[in-house]
């Protein structure tokens, strides 16, 4: 295979962060390699002496007799160490005026929270879920909860009532940040009113809501339980003694989607997390926290944001800019138009938007300037290469390395990447798995594949920044990540080494989809399509689509009384439409089905189980494969015919 590659730079290499000495320090001592990490990038309150007790496995503890405070670290030890006046956060709005907090400014306001938390009865280990769009009242709340120790569940302000409402409820949450709406893509949307509908229906007493005033819109307000941000926050004092915890306190829950229909909150604790999130947030993008600007345009709702917006460039102390808004809005070269007005130095995104980018052209970036970017990276999906071209040429003025790094809600920061200045680049692959983690490609019985054969991809030692369950779920913890291989953890991806032993990635080998760099379940959407008064059984699978990885696309069978409403309407009828937006209203508008094809069967195997395989040829308008083990192999000329293909 000819693959064109790219060197680093001499420059690059004389002021890199990473250096080789990391893979060899962490090959010839591994528990010790982390355990400097964990004492160079962190301040304990109090040392560890163990690093590793894998003696309970699957649930590893890391530094389990250290203790310390996440916020501390994320904030109050710049201050002390004199860099409070640096900027912690730069946040654009969508539209308005943009501000700029210093860390002395943010650990006044985090205080704040945090005492303003603690009065409305947060104790603790409390869980607390924060429903806010991207900006810093989302990011403030998260470092308050960690500063009391409550672990916060941030639940994405795109998700619907229903998404809320569960989560709320399977964490048991005492109280939910929101705000009374949200601008995004020039329009302004509620939130608030989701928490009432959620609150109204959920099984759970004693919620408070804490409200942040972002668009002025009217909302309902109930009295006892609902109190606005601006009537308790600014009263508090801006001191308050942040509570040391134990290194394995579990920092955060965030809900993820899984093979079934039910999300899955993925547990991460403090000590470890935080040691792998900083080591690689420095050393992946070569962070220089004096005079870098940093800008990942994750949203805090997903684990891209959690791990690299709020604690890992937050630890390292760098400056960095929050976006509230989309990349178009007002204009298509908004994202660019931002990396010239900050000095963007190092920029963070999903392929999925850099694909939309290259489809708009290059006339919008090359309207701004950006010299000022050293280090690119994405994040999400697989990049393809004429993708990572694209933005190597266009964004990065063939200057800068792109790290494309891989890693997952359960690994909670990067586990394979590039190194700036390290490594020879080779677009769509995400090469190398960082020092410290051992990333291994098996076969399907768990036997190391060496060569290029295809496998899927296993982490074979416990990483810090691990999850240490599911919340609620310890068997579905074991089952889902442990149970395929002995003592192996099972990532769910394909994944195969090249000649040069680099790794590509091959998408996931389970009933996960992944649309625009975010993950969905079929089930899920499934669960919510058989939730329809019209629709008797539902398939879904995820079809390659050329700007978002995958899309969404539904197979239906409905039931007798709509069928001739169908019928008589054909593609794109109301009652597709309706189907459509049940399943926005039901999860939220990123679970929204590209195309629901209406069939009058689906193919089963003789067991019942649905063979997607085929619904995914027929999605992507490829020839039907392999119909030997279907139950009736008439189904797929049904299906064809039925769509007319
Ligand atoms: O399939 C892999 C894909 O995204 C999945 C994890 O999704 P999530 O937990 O939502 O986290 C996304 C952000 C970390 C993985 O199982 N994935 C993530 N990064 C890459 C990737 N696939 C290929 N290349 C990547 N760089």
């Amino acid at each position: 295979m000819s693959t064109t590659t790219f060197s680093p730079s001499a420059a690059f290499q004389e002021t890199a962060v990473a250096s080789p000495a990391l893979f060899d320090a962490a090959r010839s001592d591994y528990e010790g390699f982390w355990a400097d990490q964990a004492r160079r990038l962190l301040t304990w309150e109090k040392d560890f002496t163990e690093v590793l007790d894998w003696s309970d496995a699957p649930v590893a503890r890391w530094f389990a007799d250290g203790t310390l405070n996440a916020c501390v670290n994320a904030v109050d030890r710049h201050v002390d160490s004199g860099h409070g006046e640096r900027i912690a956060l730069h946040f654009e709005p969508e539209s308005g005026e943009a501000e700029s907090y210093t860390y002395a400014q943010l650990k006044d306001l985090v205080c704040q929270v945090a005492n303003a938390l603690v009065e409305l009865g947060v104790q603790t280990g409390d869980r607390v879920a924060i429903y806010l769009p991207m900006g810093v009242p989302a990011v403030v709340s998260m470092l308050a909860c960690a500063r009391i120790g409550a672990p916060h569940s941030v639940v994405f302000g795109g998700f619907s009532a229903d998404a809320l409402r569960s989560r709320i409820e399977d964490a048991g949450a005492r109280l939910v940040i929101t705000s009374d709406g949200q601008y995004r893509g020039g329009k302004t949307l509620p939130l608030k009113s989701a928490v009432d509908a959620a609150l109204a229906d959920a099984d759970i007493e004693d919620v408070r809501v804490l409200v942040h005033r972002r668009t002025g819109m009217d909302v309902a307000f109930q009295e006892g339980r609902d109190i606005w941000w601006h009537d308790i926050v600014p009263a508090q004092s801006t001191s308050h003694d942040a509570v040391v915890v134990e290194a394995e306190h579990p920092l955060f829950i965030l809900y993820t989607s899984g093979t079934t229909g039910k999300p899955k909150g993925v547990v991460h604790t403090t000590g470890g997390y935080l040691t792998q999130a900083a080591f690689t947030h420095l050393n992946v993008f070569d962070v220089h926290p004096e005079s870098d600007v940093y800008w990942c345009t994750a949203d805090v709702g997903w684990i891209t944001g959690h791990t690299y917006v709020t604690y890992g460039p937050l630890v390292n102390g760098v400056t960095q800019v929050l976006y509230e808004g989309t990349p178009a809005t007002p204009h298509k070269g908004r994202w660019w138009e931002i990396v010239e007005k900050y000095g963007v130095t190092i920029l963070y995104t999903a392929p999925t938007a850099i694909r939309t980018c290259m489809k708009w052209g290059p006339q919008f970036p090359r309207e701004y300037d950006l010299t000022s970017l050293r280090v690119l990276g994405t994040v999400g999906e697989p990049i393809n290469p004429e993708a990572w071209l694209w933005y190597y040429r266009e964004i990065g003025g063939e200057r800068c390395p792109i790290v494309d790094t891989w890693w997952q809600t359960e690994t909670g920061a990067i586990m394979i990447s590039p190194l700036p200045g390290l490594t020879t680049l080779k677009p769509g692959s995400a090469q190398q798995p960082l020092p410290g983690v051992d990333v291994r490609i098996v076969d399907t019985l768990g036997d190391p594949i060496e060569d290029e054969t295809p496998g899927l991809l296993v982490v074979a030692t416990p990483w810090p920044s691990m999850l240490r369950g599911i919340w609620g779920d310890p068997e579905r913890f074991a089952e889902t990540y442990w149970s395929r291989f002995d003592g192996l953890y099972f990532a769910g991806d394909g994944a195969r080494f090249d000649e040069d032993g680099d790794i590509w990635l091959l998408g996931r080998v389970d009933d996960v989809m992944n649309v625009s760099g975010h993950r969905l379940s079929t089930a899920e959407i499934e669960s919510a399509l058989v939730a329809h008064d019209a629709v008797a059984e539902a398939a879904v699978v995820g079809a390659s689509d050329d700007t978002t990885g995958q899309a969404v696309v539904a197979f239906v069978i409905l039931r007798e009384a709509y069928v001739e409403q169908a019928d008589e309407e054909g593609e794109g009828g109301d009652l597709v439409a309706a189907l459509r937006e049940h399943v926005r209203s039901e999860i939220g508008p990123i679970a929204k089905p590209r195309d629901i094809l209406i069939v009058p069967e689906l193919p089963k195997t003789r067991s019942g189980k649905i063979m997607r395989r085929l619904l995914r040829d027929v999605a992507e308008h490829r020839e039907v494969g392999d119909v030997t083990t279907l139950a009736d192999s008439s189904v797929m000329d049904l299906i064809s015919k039925g769509l007319g293909s």
